[in-house]
């Protein structure tokens, strides 16, 4: 996949976001690598966007993960189903948070060890997006998708997806 530019990349991130927030089983890790400036963060604004996160999305280099609330998605007819019901609940989706992670400032995987890791990717309410994930590849579990970024010429960037 080829992006022109910045929006082009949101635009990508944002359906990516959008189809995972469907899913519904299994943790969700997804492993950005690629040069500085390749577009990792401008890809999970997308991502967040397309998750239903409002909140501005801003690196998170120096505290290494943030958490943000995935919304829960409408649905009109469990609604109107359950407002009759007077044990009315707010139907949730499965993903309740989606943690935007950046392992640059990381040496290996020990360097995690500040942070519960391992807990975070392999809760199945969670969607969990690593920029620069091949600093701490080892720690990354089996099954999370691989997403490489590349410069091309002119502003331009290739986007891979891939399992590994
Ligand atoms: N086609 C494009 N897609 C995405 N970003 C582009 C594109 N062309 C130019 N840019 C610019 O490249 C930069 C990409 O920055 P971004 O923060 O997304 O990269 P990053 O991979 O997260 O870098 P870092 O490793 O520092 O975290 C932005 O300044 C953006 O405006
Ligand atoms: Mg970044």
């Amino acid at each position: 996949m080829v992006t022109k530019n910045d929006n082009e990349l949101v635009a990508l991130g944002k359906k990516t976001g959008e189809a995972l927030r469907q899913q519904k089983n299994g943790p969700l890790v997804l492993a950005l690598v690629g040069e500085l400036g390749s577009g990792k963060t401008t890809f999970v604004r997308g991502l967040a966007k397309g998750l239903g996160i409002r909140a501005r999305i801003t690196s998170p280099t120096f505290v290494l993960a943030k958490r943000y609330r995935v919304p829960a998605i409408r649905n009109k007819k469990q609604e109107t189903r359950n407002k009759q019901d007077t044990r009315y609940k707010k139907q949730e989706t499965n993903r309740q948070y989606f943690w935007h992670m950046d392992a640059y400032r990381l040496k290996d995987g020990r360097d995690l060890a500040g942070i519960d890791f391992e807990e975070i990717v392999s809760d199945s309410a969670n969607i969990v997006a690593i920029e620069w994930a091949n600093k701490i590849k080892r720690a990354i579990p089996k099954g999370a998708r691989w997403i490489r970024f590349f410069h091309l010429p002119g502003n331009r960037r290739k986007i891979i997806f891939s399992m590994e």
